[in-house]
């Protein structure tokens, strides 16, 4: 059963697609251990809450510097005992001991089709603010392993999502939501709790599932 450690800095829409997949079944072999977010008010810490899930709060405000954050982060995400971190709308920089400890093993879901419109400063709703403002026709949302990079590490999964006439910002928002993150952030999570994601040389290969492979031997 692979443990997840779930890191959010909001409304936590993304926590709630992965908790809802693995109650439906959607995803299996996985459980959420535990739940961080950097903001107290944070809403998805109360969607954690909810089902019982540990859910604490770990602000860079609450250190007196950014070393010592670093530190109680780390030593928060080790308690979790977790073999998965999933950044669902994290807005923090995620410490380099963090990454170098558990390198190829924290995924991160972001709101466009990498490498457009990703890196600094595209998180959130202005992710969608630029997209609009280049005119694309299509975006989408990318999962995809965390690196020392702003959205650079492998690509596990993307979803393609249409532009349309008269969209803002926030009502493209919601559709890549609905369209795209909800559906991809969970399946990541189920290919990896199954084991069925490798990274080789800076790039994911999808292994077959046994039913897929069972369907070839036979045909
Ligand atoms: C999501 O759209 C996610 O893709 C984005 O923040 C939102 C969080 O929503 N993440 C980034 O922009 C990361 N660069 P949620 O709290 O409702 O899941």
């Amino acid at each position: 059963m692979l443990k997840i450690a779930v890191c959010v800095s909001g409304g936590g829409t993304n926590l709630q697609a992965i908790m809802d997949a693995i109650d439906r079944g959607t995803v299996t072999n996985a459980q959420i251990a535990g739940v961080i977010s950097n903001n107290p008010n944070a809403y998805a810490l109360k969607r954690a809450a909810g089902r019982g899930i540990s859910a604490v709060c770990v602000s860079p405000k609450d250190y007196g510097s950014r070393e010592q954050f670093n530190r109680a982060f780390l030593e928060t995400l080790d308690s979790f005992a977790a073999d998965l971190v999933v950044l669902a709308g994290f807005l923090v920089v995620i410490p380099p001991q963090v990454i170098e400890k558990y390198r190829n093993r924290i995924i991160n879901i972001h709101p466009s089709l990498i490498p457009s419109f990703c890196g600094k400063g595209y998180y959130g709703l202005k992710v969608h603010e630029g997209a609009l403002a280049r005119g694309v026709k299509v975006t989408g949302a990318t999962v995809h392993f965390v690196d020392e990079g702003t959205d650079t590490g492998p690509i596990i999964l993307q979803k393609a999502v249409e532009v349309l006439p008269g969209d803002t910002p926030e009502i493209l928002q919601k559709r890549v939501m609905e369209q795209a993150e909800w559906v991809i952030l969970p399946q990541a999570v189920d290919l990896i709790a199954n084991g069925r994601v490798s990274v080789q040389d800076g790039q994911v290969r999808i292994l077959e599932s046994e039913q897929q492979t069972g369907r070839e031997e036979s045909e």
